[in-house]
């Protein structure tokens, strides 16, 4: 009696190990989870998505040159083809649109548990951090940015653009009244050459 007991506790405990099993490799399929408090307001710094000096200081964290230790294309691949089995894939921009910034940083920040994406917070700077984002997000999101506004990946050129009102199509904005000329006069772009 005591014996069949205990078989029918090991064969239920080993059942439910073999389910947890299971669901924690769907994790990595299913959508991401949300970023827990401490990161659901951090964001990518001001300009930095259009920033090309950031990225190419992005591309060298993320490649190692900065700091050998930290060098997220021995398993996330130089081209954003994972070269280890089950690192993320970059590449796929339709999963990769599924992350808002803070939940891409704050995976970067933590790690993902039981995998082997460790955490990244005590060998790199927040702004390490973002720069490396900004940089692994080319390989499937090139030219996009993450607009908390929207919660939608849009074209960097449109970040921080409210939707075109409806019905009022081309239409220009009425004009301020002061006769002060907008701050939006379209900045020389002498930054951006390449
Ligand atoms: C030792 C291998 C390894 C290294 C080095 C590594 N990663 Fe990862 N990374 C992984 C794996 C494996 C996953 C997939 C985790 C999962 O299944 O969700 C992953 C996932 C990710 C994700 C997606 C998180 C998610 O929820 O899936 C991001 C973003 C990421 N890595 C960024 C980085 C950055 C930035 C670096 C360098 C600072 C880096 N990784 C270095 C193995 C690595």
């Amino acid at each position: 009696m005591k014996l069949k007991s205990l078989v029918g506790l090991l064969i239920i405990g080993s059942v439910g190990f073999l389910t947890a099993g299971c669901a924690e490799e769907q994790e990595s399929t299913g959508p991401p989870p949300p970023a827990p408090p401490e990161y659901a307001d951090k964001h990518m710094p001001a300009g930095w998505w259009a920033d090309e000096k950031i990225i190419a200081e992005g591309k060298e964290i993320f490649e190692g040159v900065k700091n050998i230790d930290v060098n997220c294309s021995s398993c996330h691949g130089k081209d954003g083809k994972p070269v280890k089995a089950g690192a993320r894939d970059f590449r796929k921009g339709e999963r990769m649109k599924l992350y808002s910034d803070s939940v891409w940083f704050w995976r970067i920040s933590e790690g993902v548990p039981n995998t082997k994406m460790k955490a990244w917070k005590s060998k790199l700077s927040e702004e390490d951090r973002w720069k490396a984002m900004a940089y692994e997000r080319t390989f499937g999101l090139k030219g996009l940015a993450y607009d908390v506004a929207k919660k939608d990946w849009v074209p960097v050129a449109e970040l921080g653009k409210a939707a075109p009102a409806a019905g009022a199509p081309g239409e220009a904005k009425p004009a301020a009244g002061d006769g002060k000329a907008p701050a939006a006069t379209p900045a020389k772009e002498d930054k951006k050459g390449k």
